[in-house]
């Protein structure tokens, strides 16, 4: 177990941006930069023991600083979209910068996927950590509170791994943190995602309207948003129903996890044989399957970014929750503490 740390060059103001990688016992590994919290790859073996990148990512921080759609990264104070850029608590109400049409989109303008997070390093005997820890003043992005977040992301000899989110604030607050990684299995991204396989276990979804706002809770049943049973994420992208359209031709809902399921969600790709299961104590995980991707980036790995080229499961609590009345509302009341928790497993099969 072991952690190595280099420069990963300068943030436009001059910060320094350190990548962290850490190593298991198997020689697969994860790199972490202290900017954004973000992954910028994840190098585990296929069938043959092939080890190569799972995930989306750049080489520099001028590619995320300039052309990132949230590759990888932290994402808070709210994941997702906060409907018109604003929300009351005890009748006072707080608006935020409207990113995204006339909503905010993933913490604003400078969320924390933009800002620089204190690291700590961890070695244990199993298991190589970081924790990062950020302060999010009273007021930024428009959200109240002094919000003292810690992320810990830890990585074992078992190819696992786990992100604990952790947050405390001295005002009545919201928070809803999640990971946006983009993951593509059959390693370093030779074939789309429509070719993998996927499974979430969740007998429901919110239908979404053209600001990719969820407009209701309704049952998966003969949708094409049935993944209860492992398909392939192709099989049913292409039938004309106006929610596939609706998003650009794909998925980008909110899925409703079913509470009795250990396992929230599997990616599978056959051909290499790599297969992944993520586990979490959230209610709800947005599937993106990149229907907006822009395309001909170079990416690291030697990837070109493409539509479908890689797909997104963030685990969160339920999207725009505080705005929305088929949700309960969650707060973060001082004295409390946010806490959240999911593993991404890697595995061969
Ligand atoms: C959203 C998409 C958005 C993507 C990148 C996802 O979480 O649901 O609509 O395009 O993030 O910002």
């Amino acid at each position: 177990m072991e952690i190595k740390s280099n420069s990963f060059g300068y943030t436009k103001s001059d910060e320094e941006v350190i990548k962290y990688t850490l190593y298991n016992d198997n020689n697969s590994s994860i790199s972490i930069l202290n900017y954004g919290g973000i992954i910028t790859s994840i190098m585990v073996p296929d069938k043959n023991g092939n080890i190569e990148n799972v995930v989306l990512g750049f080489d520099s921080i001028k590619d995320y600083e300039e052309k990132s759609p949230y590759f990888g990264s932290l994402v808070g104070r709210v994941a997702g979209r906060v409907s018109n850029a604003s929300f009351k608590i005890d009748g006072s109400t707080y608006n935020l910068a409207a990113n995204n049409n006339s909503n905010s989109l993933h913490g604003g303008i400078k969320g924390f996927d933009k800002v620089i997070w204190n690291v700590t390093e961890i070695v244990e005997k199993d298991t190589v950590s970081i924790s990062l820890n950020y302060l999010s003043k009273d007021g930024e992005e428009g959200y109240p509170g002094n919000l003292d977040v810690n992320v810990t992301y830890s990585f074992n000899n078992n190819n696992e791994l786990e992100i604990h989110y952790n947050a405390k604030t001295d005002k009545k607050t919201v928070v809803n943190m999640t990971n946006h990684s983009y993951f593509n299995l059959s390693g370093n991204g030779k074939r789309d995602i429509l070719e993998q396989y996927l499974q979430i276990n969740a007998d429901s979804y919110c239908p979404v309207d053209k600001e990719i706002m969820p407009i209701e809770i309704s049952d998966v049943k003969n949708t094409p948003f049935d993944f209860r049973q492992i398909k392939l994420v192709g099989q049913d992208i292409k039938i004309d129903d106006v929610q596939l359209q609706i998003v650009g031709g794909g998925y980008d809902h909110p899925f409703i996890l079913n509470d009795k399921e250990n396992i929230a969600a599997i990616m599978h790709d056959k051909e290499s044989g790599r297969y992944m299961e993520v586990v979490t104590d959230q209610k709800a995980l947005v599937f993106y399957a990149c229907n907006q991707l822009d395309s001909g980036i170079e990416l690291s790995s030697n990837i070109i970014s493409k539509k479908h080229i890689a797909l997104c499961l963030e685990t969160q609590y339920y999207p725009d929750a505080i705005n929305q009345e088929f949700f309960e509302s969650k707060f973060l009341c001082p004295n409390e503490t946010y806490k959240a928790y999911t593993k991404f497993s890697f595995k061969v099969k």
